[in-house]
């Protein structure tokens, strides 16, 4: 196996920990149309991290960068410690890619699937079987094994498309959206799997549109937007960038809105509708003191909600614009 080149993955943050990848300003147009317009990533090995975008941000084009399908028009990389542009083999040594649409042959079982891989990287007949065995084990299909890929269900087929990633043994697996399409019960077991590959030690660089999975999985969070990064943390660094949670007030009666508004502090009204927004961190204790005032002043609401940031607010703050339709081309 090629890992003997690799830097023992560690769990260790910072810039001083081996970067499985790393970025600066890394570019690429086609045509005039610019889809990454300087991207810097440095990511821990050992780690997850997921790479949000809608679609036509540049997430596809980034992974297949990474990869070594295709070349950037500028900046630098280093994946697994070699350089994209001049070390392009020691890098596909290094990787595994599960590509946003399957790499599985319908034609043959999800068992010559396997086998197809192991040759694809020089194991011997005896290793290869045995890889082939283990993975499919461990994937639940060894069941289907036998069977044409093309009568695989969705959940089935994607599983495959992994245990046909992970055949090389790779150190840094890049997924890209590894459960679009899956449904509720695929994905969970998906995320199961990513789990067990990141405490195995490998590296996950996954791209998602599902910003519930990225807040599952991943250590690190990069959002894309206009071929850049528009923001990058954890879930919860992420949440704390955009305004905090709120509490909403709704009235019917004009007078009721209009004390209320008068009584409480650091409201913002909408007249209209008649409601009222204050800024709350949703705790007991928050909610308690604002009851005892609108009980103290007699006034009551027709409605009380809460609201807390999730990723889904981060990401509409931040990929919030009026292009969003111009991606409807696929
Ligand atoms: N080979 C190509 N030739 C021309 N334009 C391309 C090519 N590949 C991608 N693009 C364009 O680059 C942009 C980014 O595409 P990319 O597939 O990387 O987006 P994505 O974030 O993966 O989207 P999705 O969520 O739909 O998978 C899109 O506008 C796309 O049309
Ligand atoms: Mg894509």
């Amino acid at each position: 196996m090629p890992s003997s080149v690799m830097p023992t993955p560690r769990q260790a943050d910072g810039p001083t920990s081996p970067a499985a990848v790393s970025t600066i300003g890394l570019r690429k147009s086609y045509g005039d149309k610019v889809v990454l317009d300087g991207i810097d990533l440095h990511i821990p090995a050992g780690s997850v991290f997921a790479l949000l975008g809608p679609n036509g941000a540049g997430k596809t084009t980034a992974v297949k960068i990474l990869s070594t399908l295709i070349t950037a028009d500028g900046g630098q990389a280093q994946v697994a410690g070699h350089d994209l542009a001049t070390s392009p083999d020691g890098v596909r040594a290094a990787i595994g890619v599960t590509g946003q649409f399957s790499a599985v042959d319908g034609l043959i079982t999800g068992e010559e699937n396997m086998l197809l891989m192991a040759d694809l990287h020089h194991l011997s007949k005896q290793e290869g079987r045995r890889v082939t065995a283990e993975l499919l084990e461990r994937f639940d299909l060894t069941e289907a094994a036998q069977k044409p890929a093309s009568t695989y269900s969705g959940g089935m087929k994607r599983r495959l498309d992994i245990a046909m990633t992970l055949v090389g043994g790779p150190r840094i697996i890049f997924l890209d959206e590894p459960t679009t399409g899956l449904d509720p019960r695929s994905r969970h077991n998906m995320w199961q799997i990513i789990r067990e590959l990141v405490t195995d030690g490998v590296t996950v660089f996954l791209t998602t549109q599902y910003l519930e999975e990225a807040d599952q999985l991943a250590d690190r969070i990069a959002v894309l937007h206009d071929g850049r990064i528009a923001a990058e943390g954890s879930a919860e660094e992420l949440k704390r960038l955009i305004p905090g949670g709120h509490v909403r007030l709704r009235f019917t009666d004009p007078a009721a809105y209009q004390s209320a508004a008068d009584t409480l502090h650091e409201v913002t009204r909408d007249d209209e509708a008649l409601t009222l927004q204050l800024p709350s961190d949703g705790s007991q204790r928050d909610l308690r003191t604002l009851l005892d005032r609108l009980d103290t002043a007699g006034i009551e609401a027709d409605e009380l909600t809460v609201h807390t940031p999730d990723l889904d607010d981060v990401f509409f703050a931040l990929t919030d614009d009026t292009d969003q339709p111009k991606e409807n081309a696929r």
